[in-house]
């Protein structure tokens, strides 16, 4: 799954793919959608619910499979098991530079909020090292 996210260019030098997977092993309030074809992983996408809006993060689809629904397909799954849990609203941040994403979320009707993300690092960050 991490190779797929290398791939879809969703990990940076800041980010620790494993360290999130493992706080969403023990997490009970998110969790990560896999779609396999023969085994091999060639979808994926974090989904989490924080009490007041569901989160959606890491959604990656093998490029060699692209345009085939794939995507709208994770998304749906992950926004069926954010309603379950009671999630009235979901959202999701997309990198500035990544427009081909935006025009897909676009196309799922999803849309542009007028926030601005704050962040803050409560743990010494990679980047920073
Ligand atoms: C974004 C991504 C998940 C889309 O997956 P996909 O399987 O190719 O998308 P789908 O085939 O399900 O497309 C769903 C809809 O979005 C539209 N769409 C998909 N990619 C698009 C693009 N680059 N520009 C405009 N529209 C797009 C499709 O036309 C389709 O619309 P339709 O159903 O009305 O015809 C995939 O391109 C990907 O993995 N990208 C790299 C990782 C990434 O950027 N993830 C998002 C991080 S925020």
């Amino acid at each position: 799954m991490i190779a797929l996210w290398e791939t879809c260019g969703l990990t940076k030098p800041w980010n620790d793919p494993d360290a999130d997977i493992d706080r969403i092993q023990v997490s009970r309030d998110a969790t990560i959608l896999i779609g396999t074809v023969d085994d091999a992983v060639v979808a994926s996408v974090m989904v989490g619910h924080d009490g007041h809006r569901g989160w959606i993060y890491y959604l990656a689809v093998s490029p060699d499979r692209h345009t085939r629904g794939h995507g709208r397909e994770m998304m749906a799954e992950a926004e069926l098991w954010l309603t379950a849990r009671g999630a009235p609203k979901v959202q999701l941040m997309v990198r500035q530079e990544n427009e081909d994403a935006a025009d897909f979320y676009s196309a799922l009707g999803y849309e542009r909020q007028d926030v601005t993300v704050l962040g803050k690092w409560l743990t010494p960050s990679t980047e920073a090292d």
